[in-house]
């Protein structure tokens, strides 16, 4: 039998239901609480607010698990495709062999945008950031498909396989015209992965650039591990744009906007960005760490720390791995993995991070990755919203099909000015 908690507000007691998960966490259903009491719960960047129930994504922050649907991250990571993986999140299970043909073929044939979305690209300045971009076109996408709201439900899975497979070809898009590059048009013969990397580095229309077997395993797992993080900023963001019923690609659209930000997906840049800083600083990293301890210099290390991982991110433990191998696959050395390993190991047995918790994050290793491949810096975090597509899909699907499914609105400790009367402007001082 669940628990109740019983809550003692001016003197009076009230008890409220608990909702337990099917991993044993327990949250306070404190939905009846403002119409018991009159009182709200206050809880600033929701570290302590469960938003919904959710069936796609398990964390346990203080263990190092990550579980999409119930497998665990490792073991995908090394049997799975980001294409299945994304499968798996949106529809729950793991395909069959023909539903992973099904599915892999409504890829291919939504993969080209329509011919009227090319003049879209045409009036971004150069200039332009490719998540900028990125999420205006998808945006602009959702005009051209009217029945994304009049068929929602029925055209559901063209609409998800059209949006997984289009992010990528609008993200090479953007990348070439930045560039002042021709377009490269995706290929029908090539598989998700490697047809984007087609369409970023092939030289010209009809000469195809060469791909490596384990270039694209790379970004094919870096996809997949960023495929879904259960209630992060952007899915919040993409759930909260769905609470109030818009169309999916609207949705979608605002998670590349959440996305963007430093402290989020931005932060896999924002690492690049940092190493690259130390380095032509001449700096081991000692100085640059003792920067961050002086809180005043209000200094972070980029791709350290985590609101749920508490212990390790078991991505990063991958990517760690991956990142080695990449590099001398590739017959590289990178004198920014080298600060990087400097950084977490003084950083994994210094006070100010242990006490903290602050373990290397996804973004930690990602970005060295990516650049060993040849993904510019600008363009890291618009990989991670590729990877990250499916999980806000499957989110949304959630939100859909949630008949007790509510418009997300919280409220707020109001903390302004009281009532006051009007001043006519010339009795103003
Ligand atoms: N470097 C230095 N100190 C840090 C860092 C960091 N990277 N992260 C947190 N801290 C410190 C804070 O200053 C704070 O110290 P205090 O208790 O003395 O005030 C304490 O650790 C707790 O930090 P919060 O900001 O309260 O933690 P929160 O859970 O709100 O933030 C976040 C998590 C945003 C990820 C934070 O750790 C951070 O800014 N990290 C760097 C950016 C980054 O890598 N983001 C990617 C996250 S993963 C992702 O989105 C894919």
């Amino acid at each position: 039998m669940n628990r109740t908690v019983e809550m003692i507000i001016d003197g009076k007691p009230i008890e409220l239901p608990t909702v337990v998960g099917s991993e044993g966490e327990v949250g306070v259903d404190i939905s009846s609480l403002r119409n018991k009491t009159g009182c709200i719960t206050l809880d600033p960047g929701y570290g302590n607010t469960g938003a919904c129930e959710s069936a796609i994504t398990f964390i346990d922050g203080e263990t190092g698990i990550l579980r999409y649907r119930g497998y665990d991250i490792a073991e995908l990571a090394e049997k799975s495709t980001f294409i299945e993986t994304a499968y798996l999140l949106i529809y729950g299970n793991l395909p069959t062999r023909p539903q992973l043909v099904e599915f892999s073929d409504v890829l291919t044939e939504n993969q080209m945008l329509h011919e009227g979305m090319r003049f879209h690209f045409e009036n971004f300045p150069p200039s332009a950031h490719p998540m900028a971009i990125l999420s205006a076109m998808i945006n602009a996408a959702s005009s051209y498909h009217p029945n994304l709201i009049t068929k929602r439900e029925e055209c559901f899975p063209f609409h998800a396989a059209r949006l997984i497979s289009q992010v990528r070809t609008i993200a090479a898009f953007s990348y070439r015209k930045a560039q002042g590059l021709p377009t490269i048009y995706p290929k029908s013969s090539l598989k998700y992965t490697a047809n984007f990397l087609h369409m970023m580095f092939s030289p010209h229309p009809g000469e195809d650039c060469e791909l490596k077997p384990e270039i694209v395993k790379a970004l094919d797992l870096i996809f997949l591990l960023h495929a879904d993080h259960e209630q992060n900023c952007s899915t919040s963001t993409v759930r909260m744009v769905a609470s109030s019923r818009a169309n999916l690609f609207a949705s979608a659209s605002a998670g590349v906007c959440a996305l963007w930000g430093p402290l989020h997906g931005g932060a896999n840049q924002a690492v690049l960005e940092m190493l690259e800083e130390i380095h032509q600083d001449g700096d081991d990293g000692t100085k640059f760490l003792n920067q961050v301890k002086n809180k005043s210099t209000h200094r972070r290390l980029m791709g350290f720390g985590h609101r749920v991982y508490k212990n390790f991110d078991p991505r990063a433990v991958i990517l760690k791995q991956q990142c080695d191998k990449v590099l001398s696959q590739l017959h590289k050395s990178d004198p920014l993995l080298d600060i990087a390993k400097k950084l977490e190991d003084v950083a994994l047995h210094d006070d100010y991070f242990i006490s903290r918790k602050l373990y290397p994050n996804v973004d930690f290793y990602s970005g060295i990755i990516m650049r060993a491949i040849g993904i510019p810096l600008d363009m890291f975090t618009v990989m991670f919203a590729i990877g990250r597509m499916p999980g806000w899909i499957a989110n949304y699907k959630e939100v859909m099909a949630d008949s007790d499914s509510r418009i997300a609105r919280p409220r707020q400790i109001y903390t302004g000015a009281t009532q006051r009367a009007y001043t006519p402007l010339e009795a103003r001082s």
